[in-house]
């Protein structure tokens, strides 16, 4: 049965709850539900959460209080709304959410997105009595956060053409979900579950899908992705290098991406890939979290700064114009000034195009949240500063030593300025340049003319400067 209502989803933390909240609103747009502009339009609110800093899950919180107040102005017009809270802190707090924050009617976890119809289901039919007699009793709560063994992929549905159309040119595609890698102080291992590949044949008709409607770009994701290990139609086990090479030969599609790898992961058909493939970006996220060889022990990472510099040096090797990108953590449990300075001495030989970095966060069950040596806030923040403005000048200096360089850039949307389109270097930064907008969905060689902050300014190769300007 279907009904015509409205969903906002609103979506926090990681690329792939991105993806997740497409998957959500494909599998509700068949109910009648469509999307809302904002949570004040929409009978069905979705915050799809984060738990991976402590600051990510307060932020749902706050949002709570917010949609308590908007929930009871929009009852007070006669009108229903549903509140539901999926994602990573849905997984890891369950119960413990309608507790503290008795607005949400829903609760359910990354494993259980195929099952939103049913869970929607109960909820409702737990209020139709109440209507009807008159006398509204406590409305009844869904809390959903079991691991099926059921693969919920297999159960989501797929993008639709009008869907993906909507979507443009580059799109996400999971792959792989959960870890098994167990870094101390990372909750996803329990807020994801294990790891699970999905097969070849899904990942390739859902790409050629993507395709089929025009997106050009395709970011693979998981959690640990290059530790993918699907099957393929004979049965045959397939890695994340056989897994590019076989949607690379999908004619339209241009560009491939994957993101998040573990060092540990990276094989050397992985690498191999990267030397022959010309449709894999010459972008690579490879988080090292520390450049101390003791507190990447006690993270539980099992491999040495050194082994992580002898791979970048292997990684480039193979593919000279590799940029890569990181992740780190300042603070963590025991990190002592040496410790830092170790990291700072692994991105000063890295020299990384972009990185994130973070305050370690203590996050409840995992192991590094109870270890000794705890940090105070003040030398997190005072060291997170000093890697910040590192990090800061390595991204202006790769960006700068692009200028008179000339790019393939895959244009995806209209730029702020009339006549403006923008589109993505290989190496991941927007780039605006003067052209048609009959170029979005194309690649056309830019030259570069500028960096501003992390973004580029360019001109079509080819094309007069004059003419560039008064384009
Ligand atoms: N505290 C701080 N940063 C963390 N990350 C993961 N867990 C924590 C934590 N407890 C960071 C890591 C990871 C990125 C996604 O988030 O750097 O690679
Ligand atoms: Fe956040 Fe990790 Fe969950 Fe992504 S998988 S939403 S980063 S906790």
């Amino acid at each position: 049965m279907t009904d015509n209502k409205s969903v906002f989803i609103k979506t926090y933390g990681c690329q792939m709850n991105v993806y997740d909240s497409e998957r959500m609103s494909d599998t509700l747009a068949p109910l009648g539900y469509a999307a809302a502009d904002s949570p004040e339009s929409a009978d069905l609110v979705i915050l799809n959460t984060c738990h991976i800093r402590e600051k990510a899950a307060e932020k749902v919180y706050s949002e709570l209080g917010r949609l308590r107040v908007m929930k009871a102005a929009r009852a007070a017009e006669g009108r229903e709304t549903l509140i539901a809270v999926a994602g990573c802190v849905a997984q890891a707090e369950g119960e413990e959410i309608i507790a503290r924050a008795p607005v949400v009617d829903m609760v359910f976890g990354p494993q259980t997105y195929h099952r939103l119809p049913e869970l929607i289901d109960r909820v409702r039919a737990g209020e139709r009595p109440a209507a009807t007699e008159g006398q509204a009793p406590a409305r009844p709560k869904v809390v959903e956060t079991e691991f099926p063994l059921d693969d919920k992929f297999d159960h989501l549905a797929a993008p639709t053409e009008t869907a993906v159309r909507s979507r443009g040119v580059t799109a996400f595609l999971t792959v792989q979900e959960g870890c098994d890698k167990f870094c101390t102080f990372c909750v996803v291992p329990y807020t994801r579950g294990s790891e699970a590949s999905r097969p070849v044949a899904r990942i390739v008709e859902e790409a050629r899908r993507l395709v089929a409607a025009g997106v050009r770009e395709i970011t693979l994701l998981g959690q640990n992705v290059n530790a993918y290990h699907g099957t393929d139609e004979d049965g045959r086990p397939v890695g994340l290098a056989g897994l590019l090479a076989r949607l690379s030969e999908l004619p339209r599609l241009a560009r491939i991406r994957y993101t998040t790898s573990h060092p540990r992961d990276l094989d050397d058909a992985l690498i191999a890939e990267h030397a022959g493939n010309p449709k894999l970006m010459p972008y690579l996220h490879l988080p090292v979290q520390s450049g101390s060889d003791r507190i990447l022990a006690a993270m539980n990472r099992r491999h040495t700064a050194a082994d992580y510099l002898d791979l970048v040096a292997r990684i480039r090797a193979a593919r000279p114009d590799m940029a890569l990108s990181g992740d780190f953590i300042v603070g963590f449990p025991g990190e002592t000034d040496a410790d830092f300075e170790a990291t700072m001495d692994v991105v000063r030989a890295v020299d990384y195009a972009a990185c994130f970095s973070f305050k370690y966060s203590p996050r409840p069950g995992t192991p590094a949240a109870t270890m000794d040596g705890q940090v105070p806030e003040a030398v997190k923040s005072e060291r997170l500063h000093r890697l910040q403005a590192l990090i800061e000048a390595q991204q202006t200096a790769f960006a700068e030593r692009l200028i008179g360089r000339t790019l393939p850039v895959l244009f995806d949307k209209p730029g702020r300025l009339a006549g403006q389109i923008v589109g993505r270097s290989p190496y991941l930064q927007p780039v605006a340049v003067m052209a048609p907008s009959s170029l979005i969905g194309e690649i056309a060689d830019v030259t570069i003319e500028a960096a501003l902050g992390h973004s580029l300014i360019g001109s079509l190769a080819g094309e007069p400067a004059a003419a560039r300007r008064s384009a």
